[in-house]
């Protein structure tokens, strides 16, 4: 009796789900498979004006700690300023992943302007707020797009993390042409930066050949952190470069000229 009542409880929640969202009565449709591919919608690129206020909106949100913010595979979000992350355990992501192809990783592509005075703008994704322990940054791509021949500009890396935070993850993320001097940079903070992750990273081009013009792979500034099993093609200064980062673990990483 208590079995017969569920589903009869299911039968009609889900007609009643379906006449909202599609208009149509549950009668009309050939079956039932229009329940079954509803997903949770990836973060929308439209309107590409403000999508980097509207990411930022989204994990500055009260309540945001914890909060995974999809992006959508096969899609380019075009910033005009850095995505911050903002409360603990936050995540980027694609949606889909794992599981999908990496080459459907969603795209960030650094898009705001740079002043004639050599500053602008140089950061994709931004990890170092005082409320950033435990942040993941994961199955996206970093298109820095620093034009080609362009010198760098005084800015952060294509992605800054550490500070004054711990156990953050930076995985199966490509980083290449940043603006200004590295495609991954983890700072010490006030020497508190502990424990990053940083693994299955392919990395670069970062750079260019011109005097002065370097940039490097991974810049390492945080104790007991791990870096692992990361692919670093054509970093032009250092492919690894490490500052300090007592205890840490570098390991299985590959690199090579691009
Ligand atoms: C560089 O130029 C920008 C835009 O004009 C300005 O906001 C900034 O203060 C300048 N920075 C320096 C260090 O001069
Ligand atoms: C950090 O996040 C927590 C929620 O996880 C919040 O209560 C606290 O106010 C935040 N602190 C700052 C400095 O934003
Ligand atoms: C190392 O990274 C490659 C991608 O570059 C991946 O295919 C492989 O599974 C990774 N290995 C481990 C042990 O995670």
């Amino acid at each position: 009796m208590p079995g017969r009542l569920l589903s009869t409880l299911l039968v009609g929640t889900v007609s009643i789900a379906l006449s909202d969202s599609l208009g149509t009565s549950a009668a009309s449709l050939p079956n039932c498979l229009a329940i079954v591919r509803q997903t949770p919608s990836c973060f929308p690129v439209d309107p590409q004006d403000t999508v980097a206020d509207r990411i930022n909106a989204a994990l500055s949100a009260p309540g945001a700690t914890g909060f995974s913010l999809k992006l959508c595979p096969d899609t380019n979000y075009p910033i005009s300023a850095p995505i911050k992350f903002a409360f603990p355990n936050q995540e980027i992501t694609t949606q889909g992943f794992p599981g999908l192809d990496l080459s459907h990783r969603a795209t960030i592509t650094v898009n705001g302007p740079i002043n004639a005075n050599e500053t602008g703008h140089s950061t994709a994704v931004d990890g170092t707020c005082d409320n950033c322990t435990s942040v993941a940054l994961r199955y996206v791509q970093i298109q820095g797009n620093r034009a080609a021949g362009s010198g760098p500009i005084v800015g952060g890396a294509n992605l800054e993390f550490g500070g004054n935070n711990q156990n953050q993850v930076i995985e199966w993320v490509h980083s290449e042409k940043p603006r200004s001097w590295s495609c991954l940079h983890v700072a010490e903070g006030p020497f508190t930066c502990a424990n990053a992750l940083i693994q299955n990273n392919d990395i670069g081009p970062c750079g260019s050949d011109v005097f002065g013009q370097w940039a490097d792979g991974i810049s390492l500034s945080c104790k007991g952190s791990t870096v692992f099993n990361n692919t670093i093609i054509g970093a032009t200064d250092g492919g690894i470069v490490i500052f300090g980062s007592p205890g840490s673990w570098v390991h299985g990483n590959t690199g090579g000229f691009a």
